[in-house]
């Protein structure tokens, strides 16, 4: 993994490993094709970035318990299974550098090991007995799959207009941040405006990263990203790269994104990558993505002073720059 990632987890090193072995723990069933499944993909690493934000954001807090690692783990399979199903939903064929789950497996195996990662973590989330963490986990997973639906409907939309796609990456991605940061707060029993602002900070990082992994979906080095460039345009998303080419584009532009959306024309993705670079989209996305990694940092402001704090600010940052 790359360097950059592993930083963040310096000052929780010993929770990363206890997370990781409890994970192993965790995906224990006598079924093999659960086994096989969630191994192909838990095994193929992932940034884990949601179990880090949960965890730093806990000790942030002056948490010194043992349940954030329990926690994290259920964060970490909350996220797994939505990328099995969204990757059935997407039909893409490459993550974290390998064939996807599905073009492993097939469709049915991937989708039936993504519920067993949902109804997995729910069990492991309420042995911790806490009501305010599990109404915090069930809103934020329905939310995730409000987004996925809505997205859903907006498929070869080419009207889809900025605020349309902001309302889908908060749901399906930026609640899922919020949560982790909430729950870091929740668990270590901090006052509510230490918690709206740990559960701020998780949603606007949270679309800081949606923001670039759309404007890598352009831009991005399969080498690094572990996943294919175009798959968005094959697909028919109206992502803010295109949504600003429709903006922003000249005449002839925008009449082949529009068509492109629509019709889910992979075959125009170097046309649409021209238009894409000529009109900046990558940058304008980019530069979104600084501007909520920002806000999230200021939202920081009062938790006091700590290596957790400052590498969550180090998070932001990344979360904003980063190019996988
Ligand atoms: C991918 O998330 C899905 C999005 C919300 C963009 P990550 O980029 O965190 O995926 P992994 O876990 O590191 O592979
Ligand atoms: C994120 O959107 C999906 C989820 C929140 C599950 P994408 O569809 O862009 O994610 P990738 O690019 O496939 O990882
Ligand atoms: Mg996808
Ligand atoms: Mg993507």
């Amino acid at each position: 993994m790359n360097e950059s990632v592993d930083s963040f987890r310096l000052p929780i090193a010993a929770d990363v490993v206890a997370l990781d072995q409890l994970i192993r723990t965790r995906l224990d069933s006598d079924v093999v094709l659960i086994g096989q499944v969630a191994q192909y993909i838990i095994g193929s690493g992932g940034k884990r970035l949601r179990p880090a934000l949960l965890m730093l954001a806990a000790r942030a807090c002056g948490y010194s318990g043992a349940d954030h690692i329990e926690l994290a783990a259920v964060v970490e399979f909350i996220h797994t299974a939505t990328l099995l199903h969204d990757d059935v939903v997407d039909e893409s064929d490459l993550r974290r550098g390998r064939k996807t789950a599905n073009a492993q497996f097939g469709n049915a195996a991937t989708v039936l090991v993504g519920d067993f990662l949902y109804s997995r973590s729910f069990q492991m989330m309420t042995s911790l007995g806490n009501m305010r963490v599990m109404q915090v986990l069930a809103e934020a997973t329905n939310t995730i799959a409000e987004g996925e639906v809505l997205q859903l409907l907006n498929i070869s939309n080419a009207d889809v207009d900025v605020e349309q796609y902001l309302k889908v990456i908060r749901r399906k991605t930026a609640k899922l941040f919020e949560a982790a940061g909430r729950l870091g707060a929740v668990l270590s029993g901090a006052d509510a405006t230490i918690e709206e602002a740990l559960a701020g900070y998780g949603a606007h990082l949270g679309i800081s990263f949606q923001l670039v992994d759309d404007a890598l979906d352009y831009s991005g080095d399969p080498e690094q990203t572990g996943k294919n460039v175009g798959t968005d345009l094959g697909e028919g998303k109206p992502t803010l790269p295109l949504i600003h080419v429709m903006r922003e584009g000249n005449a002839e532009e925008r009449a082949l994104v529009r068509q492109a959306i629509v019709e889910r024309r992979i075959e125009d993705l170097p046309a649409v990558l021209a238009a894409v670079h000529r009109t900046g989209a990558i940058e304008h996305t980019r530069a979104q993505a600084a501007v909520a990694a920002k806000t999230a940092s200021a939202l920081l402001k009062d938790l006091p002073d700590s290596s957790y704090r400052r590498t969550l600010l180090d998070l932001s940052t990344f979360s904003a720059e980063r190019s996988f």
